[in-house]
């Protein structure tokens, strides 16, 4: 059986876009989207899910009587739907070590730049790009990483540099990160850990 994939997500979603057809395309061979939960019910991202006829979840952070309360919620969610592996695509909650550590080496994010720069707590979306500009680094960039209990600490799956050009702002070069390196990255590690996790299921 191919793997149960959960997209997490809070915004847009185009990151879950780019998995969608990715999967359509059979770039996910291993893999299925099989849940996009949100920590937001007006995310964006639901509405992309809903389109590619993904069941959706949305547990909301704010209404959580507290964090474990709220990851409580999101393991029922999961359990649910049967999910073996998650994939962080835009989502701006940060997962305990508890949580984390009961999906070792099986969920995955994407943060837009190379990471150990521009990265860790209070580094997320527009800033992250942000923070590059504004140290007048030439080159960022994507990285896929596994996630633990250290924001953005854990193993590094797949990295990409993205040039950054005179000019440049939050927006324009958020973009060209995402374009040149998020969007192709992420369904690329989603396959590979998707494998690596139906191979293990088939050699027990
Ligand atoms: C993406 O650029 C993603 O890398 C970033 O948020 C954006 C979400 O966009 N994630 C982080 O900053 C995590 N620290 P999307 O909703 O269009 O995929």
């Amino acid at each position: 059986m191919r793997t149960r994939i959960a997209v997490f997500v809070s915004g847009g979603g185009t990151n879950l876009q780019a998995l969608i057809d990715a999967e359509k395309k059979g770039q996910i061979p291993d893999g299925e989207l099989a849940l996009v939960l949100s920590s937001r019910a007006d995310a964006y991202a639901l509405k992309r899910a809903e389109a590619a006829g993904i069941p959706t979840a949305v547990v909301s952070r704010k209404e959580a009587r507290d964090a474990a309360d709220f990851e409580e919620k999101i393991l029922s969610s999961l359990s649910a739907h049967g999910i073996e592996m998650i994939v962080l695509a835009g989502f701006m909650s940060i997962l305990s070590g508890d949580f984390t550590a009961r999906f070792k080496d099986r969920i995955l994010n994407v943060h837009p730049s190379l990471i150990p720069s521009f990265c860790g707590a209070g580094f997320y979306g527009l800033r992250v790009h942000d923070a590059a500009l504004a140290y007048g680094v030439k080159v960022t960039g994507a990285t896929v990483h596994y996630v633990n209990e250290i924001p953005d600490g854990g193993q590094i799956l797949l990295q990409k540099a993205v040039d950054i050009l005179a000019g440049d702002t939050p927006e324009i070069l958020q973009k060209r990160v995402m374009e040149q390196a998020e969007w192709i990255l992420l369904p690329k590690a989603t396959a590979m850990v998707a494998k690596r996790i139906r191979d293990e299921k088939t050699e027990k």
